[in-house]
């Protein structure tokens, strides 16, 4: 991760989760912004000043982390604002193997785990205390939300939700643009879109 100018584009409540995590990390000059104007004024954070979208990038902030919480969106601004400038935050207090790969843009909260062999695409969320254990395979802007668990060798398609508190037993694997309920155990592999919920998951109606 950059030590300093790293744009943080999204100013809801996970972008100041990301901000807090940066900062903790040791990035300093960081700066903030987000496609709503509205959002736009004051600080993300004390200390870290909210620009304009429509306002010139500061020279300095060519390093951006897309800090937005729905998969969809995260992945269009993204792609919008250019896949190469995307930075990778992890908060200190997470623990992420050396052994492990992170795409570009990934954000890893406190006290999240990600084990060795673990292979994340782009844009990858894994929030607070989610487990993402060795040699899973995770899509382009998937999000495990707090508290989530995954077993070994489980893949997830990208745009995945997984959701607070879910299971996903290990080898299983979840397909493209499904959400797991939170809450849930996933037993069996999950073949389609749509929301899954309970103990076992269960396609919701
Ligand atoms: C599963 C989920 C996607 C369903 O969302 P939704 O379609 O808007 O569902 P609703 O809130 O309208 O609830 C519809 C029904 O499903 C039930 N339901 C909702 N979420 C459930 C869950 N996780 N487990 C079991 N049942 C659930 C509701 O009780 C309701 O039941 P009813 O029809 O008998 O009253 C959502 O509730 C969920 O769990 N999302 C994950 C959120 C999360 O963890 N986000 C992480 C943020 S960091």
């Amino acid at each position: 991760m950059p030590t300093d100018a790293l744009l943080i584009f999204g100013a809801g409540g996970h972008g100041r989760v990301v901000a807090d995590a940066a900062r903790a990390a040791g990035a300093t000059g960081l700066l903030a912004s987000d496609r709503n104007p509205a959002l736009c004024q004051g600080e993300l954070l004390p200390g870290i000043p909210l620009h304009r979208p429509d306002a010139p990038t500061p020279a300095q902030a060519t390093a951006l982390h897309v800090a937005i919480g729905h998969n969809a969106a995260r992945e269009r601004e993204s792609l919008a604002l250019g896949l190469q400038r995307l930075h990778t935050v992890c908060h200190p207090a997470a623990c992420v193997s050396p052994f492990a790969q992170l795409g570009a843009g990934c954000f890893v909260a406190a006290q999240a785990v990600v084990a060795p062999g673990a292979r994340l695409g782009l844009g990858v969320i894994v929030n607070h205390g989610a487990v993402v254990d060795h040699d899973c395979r995770i899509g382009d802007f998937a999000h495990i939300a707090p508290g989530a668990v995954l077993g070994g060798d489980v893949q997830i398609g990208p745009g995945v939700l997984i959701g607070a508190g879910a299971v996903v037993l290990p080898g299983r694997s979840v397909a493209a643009g499904a959400v797991v309920g939170a809450g849930a155990v996933v037993c069996d592999n999950i073949d389609l879109p749509g929301s899954w919920v309970g103990v076992p998951a269960r396609r919701k109606a």
